[in-house]
């Protein structure tokens, strides 16, 4: 990066250093922060600014419903967790679920991970207490360690080098999976042999067949060429830790314009949204497509805010509108923004994130949700954008190839006493393979009922 170029970056960051900025890490030494941000800002970008347009115009085809947005992964992703098999299985379960979705929706799917950089969270409570001693709360790798000790909660400045290097370690592998081979069309039925023993399968087994038919046929006419043989998953995480994400903005040399470069999709979180705060304004100054969580509070004059700030011009694929209200809320809440957005007429994507507006406790104390009201939420979200002719873009789940028990409920049929057999979730219940199977497979069939 050229001396000149952090120069424009730092004297933009006025604009939003100068603004209240939530959630952030406190650090007991400031030198300490910027040695580690001078440091990342020599270092090489994870994306490049035309990967991020490029995304950008995939987006703007979910707008106008000609395709459909997958984002899958973590909720919180962990340094330790950064293995080989846990990323593949990750990454197939993406691309299965692809599959399956381009399948019901006859339009290409944009895969996007909650992956390689979804390393910090805003908490309820800045404290945890477990009998009777009372940290900090865990906020993320890049900020602070889960294991309840003093010196683990403490936030330390260097996690966010840590950061970075697992974000490029995560992304590099990404990347090979995905060009590799390991995408290969043709090898993708076979990955649907493992959800042949669910007892959901029968449901679905049709529409299994049918796409298995469609792959042999692809294959016996010896069709060939790239496309078969790789695809593209891009790198998405909430921007939260301000200092991070600044010291990973770049300017675009084509464009001479900044973009984050920690990743090709960023968004706003439900918590840090707020109009005049920091990280509204340092996402109204980069050019990456871009999307802000909205909850159950949400009111139209928010989301006319919003678009004014954050896409005053009305640019097609630039701001994702991300709604997590909840499936008891959904039907009632949604309406009335969607309609606001449209009667502007600046273009937004709606993406429905299912999953955090359905976080309940068991009644052993579990953090969990329920399969049946994820699915809800998703037919609300149909349901609603039906009624007012615009366009479902896409879903937004935390999920995981493993095999875990963290979600209650789907065909194979996880209860409340079976959760902690294998929760392994740093923050929120994630789906699992399977789960995330199912998932797709209905979201497939309502695809095809709503004709969308
Ligand atoms: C999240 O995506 O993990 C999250 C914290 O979501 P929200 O900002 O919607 O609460
Ligand atoms: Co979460």
């Amino acid at each position: 990066m050229f001396q000149d170029d952090n120069s424009v970056i730092t004297s933009l960051a006025q604009t939003w250093r100068n603004k209240p900025a939530k959630h952030q890490p406190c650090y007991e030494d400031p030198k300490h922060l910027k040695e580690v941000t001078d440091y990342l800002r020599t270092m090489p970008p994870l994306v490049f600014a035309g990967e991020c347009d490029q995304l950008k115009g995939q987006i703007a085809n979910a707008q106008k419903g000609e395709a459909f947005m997958l984002f899958g992964g973590d909720c919180a992703e962990s340094f330790e967790h950064t293995t080989a098999d846990r990323i593949g299985n990750k990454v197939r379960t993406i691309l299965q679920m692809a599959v399956i979705l381009t399948y019901g929706a006859s339009v290409p799917v944009v895969k996007i991970g909650r992956m390689a950089g979804q390393y910090s969270k805003p908490r309820s409570s800045d404290t945890e207490t477990i009998d009777g001693v009372t940290l900090p709360s865990y906020l993320g790798d890049s900020i602070n360690g889960f294991d309840f000790t003093p010196e683990s909660r403490l936030h330390d400045p260097e996690r966010l080098t840590k950061a970075y290097l697992y974000s490029v370690s995560t992304l590099n592998l990404v990347r090979a999976f995905t060009r590799g081979g390991f995408a290969d069309l043709r090898n993708v039925h076979k990955w649907n042999q493992g959800f042949v023993s669910n007892p959901a399968y029968e449901r679905y087994e049709n529409m299994a067949s049918e796409i298995n038919r469609a792959m042999k046929f692809v294959h016996a006419s010896g069709i060939e060429g790239p496309e078969l043989k790789q695809t593209q998953i891009y790198s998405s995480h909430e921007a939260l830790v301000i200092p991070f994400e600044e010291a990973l903005m770049r300017i675009d040399s084509r464009t001479r314009t900044p973009y984050f470069t920690s990743a090709h999709f960023l968004w706003i979180g439900e918590r840090t949204r707020g109009i005049d705060d920091a990280h509204v304004e340092m996402f109204s100054h980069v050019r990456n497509p871009i999307g802000v969580k909205l909850g159950p509070t949400t009111n139209p004059d928010d989301v006319l805010r919003l678009i004014d700030k954050l896409n005053p011009d009305g640019e097609e694929g630039r701001l994702t509108f991300i709604t997590r209200m909840g499936a008891g809320t959904i039907r009632e809440a949604m309406p009335k923004i969607v309609e606001a957005a449209k009667k502007d007429g600046r273009p937004v994507t709606w993406v429905s994130d299912p999953m955090h507006g359905n976080t309940i406790k068991a009644s052993n104390g579990i953090k969990t949700r329920r399969f049946n009201d994820i699915m809800d939420e998703i037919r609300g979200f149909f349901e609603v954008h039906e009624v007012l002719g615009t366009h479902p873009g896409g879903i937004h789940v935390e999920l995981t190839g493993d095999d875990v028990t963290e979600i209650l409920g789907g065909s194979e049929e996880i209860l409340e006493d079976t959760l902690a057999e294998r929760y392994e979730s740093l923050v929120d219940p994630r789906l699992n393979h399977q789960q995330s199977l199912e998932v797709a497979y209905q979201i497939a069939e309502m695809l095809r009922e709503f004709h969308l």
